[in-house]
């Protein structure tokens, strides 16, 4: 079979959203759709760790919290679909960001009644990066919230995109009554099912046929035929173009939890959603039907098992057709390596696989050799470009407890960064570790593993910057000037890329004005153009 069947066929995404906006529960109801899972629940236990399949770390398992990106894959109507799972707690944001890279469309779901929250706006900011296609899934329609005109301007105003809906709600809360399909001209009526997978679907051509008022009531359909015309009047037709260069997002509303609106969302999803896309390397656009493999990990788990410190690196395949037990080359490290246990992600089962193809996400066992954003080829040398840095939130600097153990501490916060549990940036004079995060966890995550792993004891000691801008410029004398007059702010990445640490707002802005041609990245992407 040639590869442009397998690309097509295939189409991976990532379900974003604020925590509790129902993420979980939707990944659930697509994998009961696709016979991937058989029960309501088996996601949702991973995710409160009754089984442990996907949750590597011990501190997970202790806190609860889901902070592991898995991959999980299934078929449905002739597709293979990958969801990329993605952690929903603001602390792993970070991982998040990366998976993004890795996934070619996106479904966010958005509770209808907190509409969108602080999470919802940034995941959305990665996205239009990037130019990612997005489908807007509302939630909780069997709850009381927002009037979905007002939440429709709410979207549009606060994450900068235009939408359409493609479903209508019909009431909401107690008087819940179904979803108008728009575009399939049919009436799905709302009955609560928390496990089965069949909807009551039928079709309506007709808004204002006697039929209808039957179903519903005659407020109810009188409101419903009014609604839909004024979506007519005020939103464009739906756009395929526009929603693959992610201008536009369609929207759909439902109930993940009664398994409601998932089935029209999963069959718009395989109509509308792109097929494996290229990605852009440093030596030109690398497209998937390109004969040659090539692909680039954007995530690393450590500990599958805690008695052996391997590591499984996740790889997206961006071209050609990837085989076990083939020597590829590894860019970065400038070596060939090969790999006899390949691993692909369905649902809960991981299994030995002996050929992937582009859209597909696997499982590279490692000990070491990988960092976040490393690219292996058949053997054509490039690197792929985007998978960003942000700027920390949270800084701190890591002081060695055990002076016997440097070495330990060394290797190990060495290792931890490259997997991108945090960043490290290097402080002059005495090669001072400070590690940035998005989150306050990661600092227990890390030294949780620094002790369980490496045997190494560290101390974090709070540094009081506000944020790290990656610096660069045309102009050498004032960059050296500003590294001069700011020498106690300049730090290096693991790149050895300039970093400044800001204190405050106000310093950052200060020194963008007094130093003009300083430019002040707020992400590391910048560093990927100049390879
Ligand atoms: P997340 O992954 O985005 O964090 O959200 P998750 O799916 O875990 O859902 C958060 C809560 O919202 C869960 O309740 C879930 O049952 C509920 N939920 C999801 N979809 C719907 C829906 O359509 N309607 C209503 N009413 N609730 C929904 P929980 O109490 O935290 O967990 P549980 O005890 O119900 O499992």
């Amino acid at each position: 079979m040639s590869n442009s069947i397998e690309i097509e066929k295939r189409r991976t995404f990532g379900i974003i959203s604020h925590p509790d906006a129902g993420k979980t529960t939707l990944t659930e109801k697509l994998l009961l759709f696709g016979g991937a899972i058989q029960s309501a629940g088996a996601v949702k236990n991973n995710k409160i760790k009754k089984t442990a399949t996907s949750d590597f770390m011990e501190i997970e398992k202790q806190r609860g919290i889901s902070v592991a990106t898995s991959v999980m894959a299934f078929n449905y109507a002739g597709k293979q679909i990958n969801i990329l799972d993605t952690p929903g707690h603001k602390d792993f944001a970070e991982d998040t960001f990366r998976t993004l890279t890795a996934v070619d469309s996106v479904i966010l779901v958005i509770d209808v009644a907190s509409g969108v929250e602080a999470q919802t706006k940034r995941l959305m900011e990665v996205c239009r990066m990037r130019n990612t296609p997005v489908i807007i899934f509302i939630n909780k329609l069997d709850r009381e919230g927002k009037e979905a005109f007002d939440l429709l301007d709410e979207l549009e105003e606060t994450l900068k995109i235009k939408v359409r809906p493609l479903t209508w709600p019909i009431g909401m809360g107690d008087r819940f009554k179904g979803v108008y399909n728009i575009y399939k001209q049919q009436l799905n009526l709302f009955a609560p099912n928390k496990t089965g997978i069949s909807d009551d679907v039928q079709s309506l051509e007709d808004l204002n046929s006697p039929e209808l008022d039957e179903k519903i009531g005659k407020e109810e359909s009188a409101e419903l035929r009014e609604e839909i015309e004024m979506i007519e009047g005020i939103y464009d037709p739906f756009d395929r173009e526009k929603y693959l260069s992610g201008e536009l997002a369609p929207v759909f509303f439902g109930s993940a939890v009664n398994n409601f609106g998932v089935q029209e969302l999963l069959n718009a999803f395989c109509e509308i959603s792109p097929s494996p896309r290229g990605r852009e390397s440093d030596l030109r656009m690398i497209e998937p039907n390109d004969d040659k493999f090539s692909g680039f990990v954007f995530k690393i788990h450590a500990n599958l098992d805690p008695k052996h410190r391997d590591r499984i690196a996740f790889l997206r395949i961006v071209s050609g057709k990837f085989q076990r037990n083939t020597f590829y080359n590894h860019i970065r490290n400038e070596k060939k390596i090969k790999f006899s246990n390949p691993t692909s992600f369905m649902a809960q089962d991981k299994s030995v696989i002996e050929e992937a193809y582009p859209g597909d996400v696997i499982g590279l066992y490692d000990s070491g050799s990988f960092k976040i954003g490393d690219t292996l080829t058949e053997g054509e040398k490039f690197n792929f470009k985007g998978i960003p840095s942000f700027s920390p939130e949270i800084f701190m600097e890591l002081e060695n407890a055990d002076p016997l153990k440097s070495k330990q501490l060394n290797k190990g916060i060495k290792q931890l960064m490259d997997e991108g549990v945090a960043q490290m940036f290097i402080q002059q004079p005495g090669n001072r570790k400070i590690i940035g995060t998005v989150g306050q966890l990661q600092f227990e995550v890390i030294s949780y593993r620094l002790e369980h792993e490496y045997g190494a004891k560290g101390r974090f000691m709070p540094k009081n910057y506000f944020k790290a801008c990656w610096i660069t410029s045309d102009n050498a004398e004032q960059l050296a000037k500003f590294k001069r007059a700011k020498t106690r702010y300049i730090a290096t990445d693991r790149d050895e890329n300039l970093v400044f640490l800001a204190e405050t707002p106000f310093l950052l802005q200060m020194s963008e004005q007094d130093y003009p041609d300083i430019v002040f990245h707020k992400t590391s992407e910048f560093k990927l153009d100049k390879r």
